[in-house]
């Protein structure tokens, strides 16, 4: 009889814990416990919908017939539309440097793949969003840790940034504002970030995904401190336009013709998979063009239940979390008894109350630390009881687990 056809090496590399530990979750459930799902960044599974124009317009282009295959770079009028809000936020760029691409995340894969080659590196922040080290296992590539420091409110640690460029670096991974800890960086950071990529003539891609989704307003692109920066800019539908399923985003790579052979390139990979959905391209430009009041009352949302999430967390002993300033993920850290882990932590909590987090070690951070991901879209009400029962199942944990 034959065996077991074999899986690809690669595989084994890859890892996504934000998805992986739903298996643990699902063990719960056929026990028969309710599971209260925080590990995903997903404003839909709380109840939120994308603005009515978004739809409307997605759902025109499918009765007007536009079900066919669309420019591989993407329409027109949605690359002009991301162009001219870019431009209008302060980095001025033209439709032909936009790709349409199927989400932040596939933008990502189409940068990293037309720059990086097996055996380069690239720095990538901890804790990180982590899709990052996932591409760039497969593709045989090295993720290289920057450290961003909870005592400085999450902000990159630039000394060991700057200590760990080699000649094989490729690119800085920047996430901001950032999953999973809420951070927004200031300008000086920001500055010195671009200052240390062309110190070294590195590209920055720069994941900003949730740059409506600042508390105090829309946080502007990181390419406005310096439009002749080699940035790469990602967003999409996903967060600030609350349609994630629709798998809709952009790339925008910068004007600086260093960067034209890296725009040429991801243009050519985006030929192997024809279009990104097009029916949704229609909906970029509703989303950008049009009506924006969501952002406002979502915004407000957020800030409340920030705020409910930090002074709960705050409040359990041996447990800290730092203010998040945007998008709907805390990183709170529990002072764990020698020899235990995070996802130690983390699995006693889910099988003891069902509430299911992410362990800070699928985001690159040391285990010992005791960091996991809260995403706290839920509302208030429900936020507090999930916070109460956190508390509870910390001080037993901690009083019996050592
Ligand atoms: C920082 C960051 N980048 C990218 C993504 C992927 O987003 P998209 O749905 O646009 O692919 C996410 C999703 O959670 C994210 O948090």
């Amino acid at each position: 009889m034959l065996g077991p056809i074999p899986v690809a090496k690669r595989v084994g590399r890859f890892s996504y814990a934000i998805r992986n530990i739903v298996s643990e979750a699902r063990a719960v459930e056929a026990l028969g416990m309710r599971v209260r799902y925080l590990n995903i960044g997903d404003p839909v599974a709380f109840g939120y919908q994308p603005p009515p124009h978004l739809i409307e317009a997605a759902e025109r282009a499918m009765r007007d017939g536009q079900n066919g295959y669309l420019p591989s770079a993407g329409i027109l009028e949605a690359r002009e539309a991301v162009a001219a809000d870019y431009t209008a936020r302060g980095v001025s760029v033209s439709p032909d440097r936009v790709l349409i691409t199927t989400g932040t995340g596939e933008g990502i894969e189409l940068a990293i793949n037309s720059l990086v080659d097996d055996g380069d590196e690239v720095l990538v922040p901890t804790p990180t969003y982590p899709l990052y080290t996932a591409v760039l296992a497969k593709i045989d590539a090295r993720p290289i840790y920057y450290r961003t420091d909870p005592a400085n409110d999450w902000l990159p640690d630039l000394a060991h940034l700057r200590s760990l460029i080699t000649s094989r670096t490729k690119a800085i991974v920047v996430i901001d504002p950032n999953n999973p800890t809420g951070a927004v960086y200031p300008a000086s950071v920001r500055r010195a970030l671009i200052d240390l990529a062309e110190e070294f003539g590195l590209t920055i891609l720069a994941d900003e995904v949730y740059g409506d989704l600042g508390f105090e307003g829309p946080v502007p692109p990181l390419g406005t401190l310096d439009p002749n920066a080699a940035i790469i800019s990602f967003s999409s539908l996903s967060k600030a336009f609350l349609a994630p399923g629709w798998r809709t985003g952009w790339m925008v790579v910068g004007q600086t013709p260093r960067l034209n052979g890296v725009l040429a390139a991801a243009q050519k990979l985006a030929d192997g998979r024809l279009c990104s959905p097009g029916p949704m391209q229609y909906a970029v430009t509703a989303a950008l063009t049009g009506d924006r009041s969501h952002q406002v009352a979502f915004r407000k949302d957020l800030a409340e239940r920030a705020r409910i999430t930090t002074e709960s967390l705050n409040a359990i002993p041996g447990m800290r979390c730092i203010a998040p300033k945007a998008a709907f993920y805390a990183m709170p850290m529990v002072t764990l008894p020698p020899g235990r882990t995070d996802e130690d932590y983390v699995l006693a909590l889910l099988r003891a109350t069902g509430i299911l987090c992410v362990y800070g070690s699928g985001f690159g951070m040391p285990a010992s630390m005791g960091s996991f991901r809260v995403v706290f879209l839920a509302d208030p009400s429900e936020l507090a009881t999930i916070y109460a029962d956190i508390g509870a199942f910390t001080r037993d944990y901690l009083a019996h687990a050592g």
